[in-house]
């Protein structure tokens, strides 16, 4: 039977809401499965954010959810630049506040995440088995991350019902809250289970995917092998293994779209492959918003990210010293932990003129990061796929990468092999450690002088084609078998 309708689940799409890569996730594979023709529709809660974006939602349908004591809307729209239909799930008091997705203003979780995302579930079901738009039935309903778990759960109860995909973004992730929340979010007893929705006495909301989805999917094939270890697992790997039939890495795709360097309207000087006048002159513009000297043999290596302990700022903060003492600039651009944070803005203090940071999230200024930039750096202890990475090679912007997840799959480490075949890419370091990192810079910075070779690592890297065609196909396989199991 060939898929046809597909419900997308996600807490997150751009350009409506984003926090990280789910969201450029989110935002283009639907995308990508319309223009083979597919119904896709997205269903997100209706932040406060996502309202105020525009105001053509128009409510399709009022119903009422277990649990939650106010009129529920589904309003319906178009993700901003596609024609991808989406739909908001609409319960003003859970959702329509003022702070991120998931965090507050002073970036604590919300108090009642469990739920808010349990309700956005019990929405998912109730659309997904057709009893809120009667004329729409999907044939999938892809789930991605804890936040849409319990949606593979609470469907696996019902005998007719679509096939579910379960998606993950980040294993760390969990979803995990006390017992008593448990008992306070209704749920039927059967979940509480070792077998179930039950991890080490607490409620996991991503084990409703894991355990329940029909077919499970990572973002790449490396993490989707290395979750089935301790080192990677998150306490999961018994369980992943146990379901390693039904798990497939399927690799993210780039929105070329929105990351061109040709057609990027967030930067002052378009450039491509063949004509890289472009990229000099961003460099230039990225040293003088950074307040940076503008000298253009000076390598500038550039970072775009959450501030979090996956993404290895603890290594690149051990290697500074050594790094430093090199003609190098650096620029960095991120939120998050705020000890993080604070660390970054000693070290910008300790190397004045040789750090550029802003603290903060940025979408324009993080695309001119990518165009102005010699070198991309991603020191992440784990990467379950990474986007920057490829963004960075459109961008001719060469990737230095821990050999992990999605960054093992990406970019091809310039070795005399790599180099005499002509894949070479960027630069890999094997250890998360900062020895490893800090010589991989320096490889990196010796080959940046070599203006011959860097030119050639540079066309290398632009040529590579991460778009989607080819993942979104391996999805609409993945959704097919997905569909043949849950019938
Ligand atoms: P993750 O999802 O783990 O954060 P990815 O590499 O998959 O990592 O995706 C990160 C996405 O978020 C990219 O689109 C990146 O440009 C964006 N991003 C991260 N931090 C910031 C920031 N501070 N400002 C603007 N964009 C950011
Ligand atoms: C997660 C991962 C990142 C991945 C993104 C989109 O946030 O940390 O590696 O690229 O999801 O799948």
């Amino acid at each position: 039977m060939a898929i046809e309708k597909i419900l997308f689940a996600t807490s997150e799409a751009h350009p409506l809401i984003k926090t990280g890569g789910l969201a450029d996730v989110s935002g283009s594979l639907p995308a990508a499965l319309n223009a083979l023709d597919k119904d896709v529709r997205i269903i997100l809660p209706a932040y406060r954010t996502v309202l105020d974006s525009c105001r053509d939602w128009k409510p399709i349908a009022h119903f009422e959810l277990p649990n939650v004591n106010e009129p529920v809307r589904l309003l319906e729209g178009q993700l901003p630049g596609t024609t991808v239909l989406t739909w908001l799930v609409d319960i003003p008091s859970l959702f329509d506040r003022e702070g991120g997705p998931y965090h507050d203003a002073n970036g604590l979780d919300w108090s009642d995440n469990a739920q808010r995302f349990t309700a956005f579930c019990r929405a998912i079901e109730a659309i997904a088995c057709a009893q809120i738009v009667p004329d729409w039935q999907p044939d999938i309903v892809h789930c991605n991350d804890w936040q849409t778990g319990l949606a593979a759960a609470l469907l696996s109860q019902h005998g007719e019902r679509p096939g579910t995909v379960f998606t993950i973004h980040n294993l760390a992730y969990q979803g995990l809250y006390p017992a008593s929340t448990f008992a306070e979010l209704q749920l039927t007893e059967n979940f509480w289970s070792m077998h179930a929705l039950e991890f080490h006495d607490q409620l996991s909301m991503i084990k409703g995917g894991l355990v329940f989805a029909d077919m499970l999917s990572t973002v790449s094939p490396t993490y989707a092998r290395e979750i089935q270890t301790p080192d990677f697992g998150c306490g999961l790997e018994a369980l992943l293994r146990h379901r390693q039939d039904r798990l497939l890495g399927i690799l993210n795709g780039a929105d070329y779209e929105a990351w061109n360097p040709l057609k990027d309207p967030y930067i002052e000087h378009p450039y491509d492959a063949n004509k890289l006048a472009g990229k000099a002159q961003n460099k230039a513009a990225l040293q003088t918003a950074f307040a940076l000297a503008k000298k253009p043999r000076t390598a500038v290596i550039g970072m775009i990210s959450r501030l979090a302990e996956q993404k290895g700022f603890d290594l690149l903060l051990e290697a500074l010293p050594g790094i430093m003492k090199k003609n190098v600039q650096l620029v960095i651009l991120g939120s998050g932990d705020k000890k993080i944070e604070q660390g970054l803005r000693d070290a910008s203090a300790s190397y004045p003129g040789k750090i550029g940071l802003q603290i903060g999230y940025d979408e324009a200024l993080s695309h001119r990061i990518e165009a102005g930039a010699d070198i991309f750096l991603m020191p992440s202890r784990y990467e379950p796929c990474g986007l920057n990475q490829i963004y960075s090679l459109r961008y001719g912007t060469i990737p230095v990468v821990h050999r992990t997840g999605g960054l093992a799959d990406t970019v091809v480490d310039l070795t005399p092999i790599s180099q005499a075949n002509h894949t070479a890419n960027g630069f890999v370091f094997d250890e998360a450690n900062a020895s490893d990192l800090r010589a991989a810079v320096f490889r990196a910075l010796e080959c940046y002088r070599q203006k011959n070779v860097w030119r050639e690592l540079v066309a290398q890297a632009m040529a590579v084609d991460f778009s989607w065609n080819s993942s979104a196909r391996r999805y609409l396989d993945l959704y097919r078998i997905a569909y043949e199991l849950s019938h």
